[in-house]
């Protein structure tokens, strides 16, 4: 009669589960997937996690996949508010902005594919938008500060009413939303409106999660912008509305910084922004874009 073999130590079963990954093809994929069976066994350990919690968490990840679709990516909401995009974005771009480049900030669940492409000095929004008017003018240059001209910018901001078009029937199709193309001297212009700060969607499993947490839901009202120019590395960031209430308390983490702004009077009621947009020579590739 064979003895049966005495269940494994925790440290056991880890060197179990780690040898089988070793199999894994893919350098990169084993190596992302050995640090998250390492710091899950070592979440389960900490906090002693019971059989029905660990049901209880699955049953959220399977809400939060349930919960994505086409108009709407919970995934991406996810690792917004546990500061997962932003840690990704800031450690990403840590030397690029040691050198004088531009801080990232997160792409988040609104950026669309197909953003309309307008001339520099266009207006971004349907004259009944309403808001205080806001010019916003750009630079885009490389670290040593040669501009780059023919540069891709992609810009998004939601309406006065807190709101971004796609989630909200009174506005056009893709008000609020361009893409531009620098000039000769890295330039690019447009009018817009001063954006307000909004909740972020709290209809899902991560609005659970954010009531569990009894936190803030606002985001500071900001702009987006992508940049992409040939040779260059491509700055998904965000400037911020530094006289909004909740610029210290961004839901998702993302108001740092360099990125909260003043917006200057124009004296004439409205609101001037300017930014200089510095990116990292190297490979030039496109985030997912998350709406069709
Ligand atoms: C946004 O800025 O568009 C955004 C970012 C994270 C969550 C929700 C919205
Ligand atoms: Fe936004």
């Amino acid at each position: 009669m064979t003895t049966p073999s005495a269940s494994p130590q925790p440290e056991a079963l880890l060197a179990a589960v780690l040898a089988a990954n070793e199999t894994t093809t893919n350098p990169r994929l084993r190596t992302i997937l050995a640090a998250t069976i390492r710091h899950l066994h070592a979440l389960a350990l900490e906090v002693e996690l019971t059989p029905d919690e660990l049901q209880t968490g699955l049953d959220f990840l399977v809400a939060i996949g349930q919960a994505t679709g086409p108009r709407k990516h919970e995934g991406i909401l996810l690792a917004d508010i546990l500061g997962l995009a932003t840690l990704v974005q800031l450690s990403n771009a840590r030397d690029a902005v040691a050198a004088g480049g531009t801080e990232p900030a997160l792409v988040g669940p609104f950026w669309r594919a197909h953003q309309p492409l307008r001339a520099n000095g266009a207006k971004v929004c349907s004259d009944d938008t309403p808001g205080a008017p806001l010019q916003v003018r750009g630079r885009v240059t490389s670290l040593d500060g040669t501009p780059l001209a023919g540069a891709r910018v992609e810009t998004w901001q939601a309406s006065p009413d807190g709101l971004y078009e796609n989630q909200d029937e009174s506005q056009r199709d893709m008000n609020l939303r361009a893409r531009f193309e620098t000039d000769a001297e890295g330039r690019f212009w447009f009018d817009s409106v001063r954006p307000a700060g909004y909740p972020v969607p709290t209809d899902g499993p991560c609005g659970k999660l954010l009531a569990a947490q009894r936190r803030n839901v606002m985001r500071p009202a900001h702009l987006h912008f992508i940049v992409a120019a040939e040779g260059h590395k491509v700055l998904a960031t965000q400037f911020f509305d530094a006289e909004d209430p909740h610029v210290h308390e961004d839901v998702v983490f993302g108001a740092v910084g360099s990125l909260v702004r003043h917006f200057d009077s124009d004296g004439r009621g409205g609101y001037v922004l300017n930014v200089d947009l510095r990116v990292e020579p190297g490979e030039t590739h496109l985030p997912h874009c998350p709406l069709p």
